[in-house]
This record gives structure tokens, sequence and C-alpha cells, in this order.
């Protein structure tokens, strides 16, 4: 080899070698570096797809960056060694809850491992999910491909008119809390049959709600199209109609709904047309990636909601709203009816745990005086039957969500329930409470070291008390007769055991039971 050629085919070889073995010298270096588009496919089979944003750096071996989320993003770091990369989120801590919220401190998020390889431009990524490793494909994108649309014109904020509708809480099932991404047209199906066969239709149950997921995108006109988990939604409409139920279905106000799928912005008329024209009987709107687009103040989402709202009402098919907006922005205090909405979540999302069903249910008191039928607080649906909790966990559960004439939305599976699941969520006597028909909020009484006393009125001129009892064992929780409304006070009084269905001999001066841990005792005083 001459000294010149040498001089050209070393660095020559060199680089080719690097080529080769898949690190050209400038991703060694920094070739990571840019935007980046993660598609995973979502669960159940649907062939549907989540993008996760990524804006990476890479300097030499090491990477850092972001998981690209509005407002601010979840920083990221790892390295880059051959064509090997491993990163990890750092999530911060989350903000506190906007001032006038009752939504809780959220807990950090748990950080996220990626894993992969580099390979002809693509980085094949692996993380560890819920049920087992996601695979995705990451290719690079530009930067506008990331940011999210911006907003569209809103509409002049107006009072729309009660669609006369929900006079008392909504009673049904919606898919999210058991089935996720897995619910499908046979899965609703069964649904609606086992609310009929397993006697929950009777017992007042009537929605069938599908949550999230059924969405594919959008035809050449515009219109909102579903999955293969749901091939035919008027079919399926048609088949919950003819069990005498009702449908429900969700979107949201931004492009992209919670989990990743087609949401309504920018179609809302026309997705409200679809709905109706399916025979949807329910719709849950659920802000999303409307957070990523619009302000978060009630003026903003008041006007979010309403041109939903409007859309729903111009209809003119009786369509029960549910805004989801996780008690963003006093949404309780009158923006929530004004925009058209007969239920508004008032926290963020419950999950299958005493401490979140816990701290959700005892902080929603304060916020009973400001329902009204046709317009209810929604502090998320049920989780009785999911299997996270004990017996006298769920009989809590669905004790305060019924003082609270909270939607009674199951979110179990009806096919196959326990005969306790069942004694739970048909317990009649406590769904009256619930449905009572001249709402009336309920009370504190007292409220000391976990033990709480409630007292709400009902219709009949008699009272429910609930002795709830939120310590890690077995007390004594007692309300003075003193405190009964003067109707009931210092009379001779019939007291009834909810929970046990059987009257109980309470005549001394104060109304008390032993409550187990977790537990209720659930008393109806009535005159005798
Ligand atoms: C949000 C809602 C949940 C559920 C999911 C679906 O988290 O609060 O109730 O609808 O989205 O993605």
């Amino acid at each position: 080899m001459t000294p010149s050629f040498r001089a050209l085919f070393v660095p020559f070889a060199l680089v080719l070698g690097c080529f080769l073995i898949g690190i050209r010298p400038s991703l060694a270096q920094t070739g990571l570096t840019g935007y980046w588009d993660s598609r995973t496919p979502n669960a159940g089979g649907d062939g549907t797809f989540r993008d996760t944003y990524f804006e990476i750096q890479q300097s030499g071996e090491t990477i850092s960056g972001n998981l690209i989320r509005r407002p601010n993003g979840i920083p990221i770091t790892g390295t880059f060694k051959g064509n090997v990369i491993h990163f990890v989120t750092v999530p911060p801590t989350p903000p506190a809850p906007p001032a006038g919220s009752t939504a809780p401190q959220r807990p950090p998020q748990r950080p996220i491992t990626f894993d992969g390889t580099y390979q002809d431009g693509k980085l094949l990524l692996e993380t560890q999910g819920r049920n087992g490793v996601v695979k995705s494909v990451a290719e690079k994108v530009t930067k506008e491909a990331t940011m999210p649309p911006p907003p569209l014109p809103l509409p002049a904020l107006k009072d729309l008119p009660d669609n006369g509708l929900a006079r008392t809480p909504p009673m049904g099932w919606n898919s999210w809390n058991k089935f996720a991404g897995r619910v499908d047209d046979a899965a609703v199906r069964g649904m609606a049959d086992a609310m009929v066969s397993s006697g929950m239709s009777k017992a007042g149950y009537v929605y069938i709600n599908i949550d999230d997921t059924w969405e594919l995108g959008r035809d050449a006109a515009g219109n909102i199209t579903t999955n293969k988990k749901f091939p035919d939604m008027k079919a399926l409409a048609d088949y919950v109609h003819s069990k005498g139920l009702k449908i429900g279905l969700y979107s949201s106000p931004g492009p992209k709904t919670c989990a990743g799928y087609e949401g309504s912005f920018g179609h809302e008329v026309q997705d409200a047309k679809t709905f109706a024209a399916w025979g949807i009987d329910y719709l849950k709107y659920d802000l999303c990636s409307g957070l990523d687009i619009y302000k978060d103040d009630a003026p903003t989402l008041q006007a979010i909601y309403q041109k939903m709202g409007e859309a729903l009402q111009e209809t003119h098919r009786p369509i029960i709203y549910s805004l989801c907006e996780y008690g963003r922005a006093t949404v309780w205090t009158g923006w929530g009816t004004k925009s058209g909405g007969n239920l508004w979540r008032t926290t963020g999302d419950i999950s299958d745990r005493w401490e979140s069903m816990d701290r959700i249910g005892f902080s929603q008191i304060k916020l009973a005086p400001y329902a009204k039928p046709g317009h209810w607080n929604d502090p998320d649906m049920l989780e009785i039957g999911n299997g996270g909790m004990t017996a006298d966990e769920y009989r809590t559960h669905m004790s305060l969500w019924s003082l609270l004439a909270a939607p009674l939305i199951a979110g179990n599976d009806l096919r196959s329930m326990t005969d306790e699941t069942k004694s739970i969520l048909m317990n009649a006597e406590v769904i009256a409470i619930d449905q009572d028909p001249e709402y009336q909020p309920v009370t504190s009484v007292s409220s000391k070291d976990k033990i709480e006393v409630l007292m709400r009125p009902l219709h009949d001129g008699s009272v429910v008390v609930g002795l709830f009892n939120r310590t890690d064992a077995p007390a004594d929780v007692q309300m003075p007769r003193s405190s009964l409304p003067a109707t009931l006070a210092g009379k001779k009084t019939a007291v009834r055991d909810l929970w046990k269905h059987e009257a109980v001999t309470m005549d001394g001066d104060v109304l008390q039971a032993n409550v187990p841990s977790h537990g209720v005792v659930l008393l109806k005083i009535s005159a005798r």
C-alpha cells in the first residue's frame, strides 16, 4: 500500500467498518439527537397504535432529554453504547392540585425503563408494561410532528337548557375499570346479557357504557370510525336496546383520548351526529389531550364542554352528558350545569384499592350541596367486585357513593359476580338512598381520628346515618340522637340496619355500633 493510498484508505476503512457494524461516527457522537415518535401497538389487537414522543440529546455515550408531555416533559437519562440504548424516565413530583379543587395530591409516577437497539435509522425499544414487555419502534420526526395542533375558536359562553335527563344519579356499567383497552363487542354484549340475567337491570342499572379504545380514526369525509374490536357500533347499540337497556360511548375534546385514540377535536358536531345515528344514549367526554391545547381555566373548560353539549342537544336525541375533567376548575360551582352536563367528575381516577376509594370518597362530602337533580357530582366509577378490596371495604364504597348521590356505574365483570358482589351492588335499600326522588345532600355529623358519621335526609322524612370506621381496627362508632333532625330527635323511632336488612333496637341517647375496620354500619331512622 502506498503511503498516499494508505492515507486515504485507512480512514475510509474505519468509516466503512463503523458503518457496517451499525455505528456511523456521527451517530456514535450525536446521531440520536432529535425528535422521535415511538409507536406501540395498543392492547387488544385492535390494529391501532399509540404514539409517544421523545426529545433525545445524545452526547457521546450519554442520553438525556424528555419524554414529551404537556405542559412539561418527563426528563430521561441513559446511555447509548455500540448500538444499544438504555434510558429511564425521571418523573418529577406532580404539582399540587389547583386551588379550590378537591383533587388529592397525586403520588409521583413510576419511572419507566426503555431498552433497545438502533437499527437502520430506527430505535427498537422494549419496556415493561402492566401485562408484560411492550415493544415499540421509534422513528425520527420533526419537532412540529410532536406538537399539539393550535386551539380552535371556542363558542361564546351561554347557559344551555337542562336536557331533562338524570333526575336521579345515572346507574349502569362502564368498561374501563375492568377491561381498559381490552373491551370489545362480545364483552359488551355479554355485559348487556348479564345486566339483565343477574338482576342488575331490575335493581335500576340501565346504561352499558363503552369507555376509551373503541375508536380507529376518520374516513375520507371526516366521520369517526370504530376499530376491529367494534365492527358495527349501530348493530351493537341495537342489541343493547333490544335488552331494554341503554348504551353509552366515550370521546374527548382533544385530538387524542387519554389512551391515545381518536378524539373529537374539530369534529364535535359531526361526532355528536354520528353518536346519535348509532343510537347512543350517554356520552362520557374526557378532557385528556384537550389540556395540551386549551387553557386550564373555568371559562375555557366551560366553552370546550359547551361545544359538545350543544352539539348533543342539537341532535334531539336524549343523551346523558358526562363531563370527565378530574375535578378541575371547580366544575361543580356552575359551569358543569351551564355547559349541559348531567354529571361531572370531581376527582382523579379511582383504582381498586382501599387507599384510593377511601381518599376519594371521604373528600367529597363538602361538594354534596352542589349536586341537584339532573346535575350530579361524579367521584368516579365503582370498583365493587374487581377483587382489590374486602367485602367490608366494598360495602363502604357502595354506602358512601349512595350517601353522596354519586352515579352508580359498576366497573366489574357482570358475567361472573359472586353472591357477595351481587348483594353489595344490588342492595335495594342502599340504592334507594342514592336514587332518592327528592335530593337532599349528605352532611358530616362528626369526623375525628378516621371515624366518620354521615347523615342524609330522605324524601319520606327518614334519615340515613352512616357510621364509618376508616381505621385499621374495629371501633365503636356513635352519634347522639340529638344530632338527628328536629322531626326525629327525641321521638320514638324505628332503626333499620340496611346491610343486615333487619330492624335493630337502639333506644338510648346514642345510635351506636361496633364497626369493622374499613367498614360501615348504615342505619335508616324513621318515625314510629
Ligand atoms: C381517563 C378517565 C378514566 C378513563 C380513561 C380512559 O383516565 O379519567 O375514567 O376514561 O381516561 O383512557
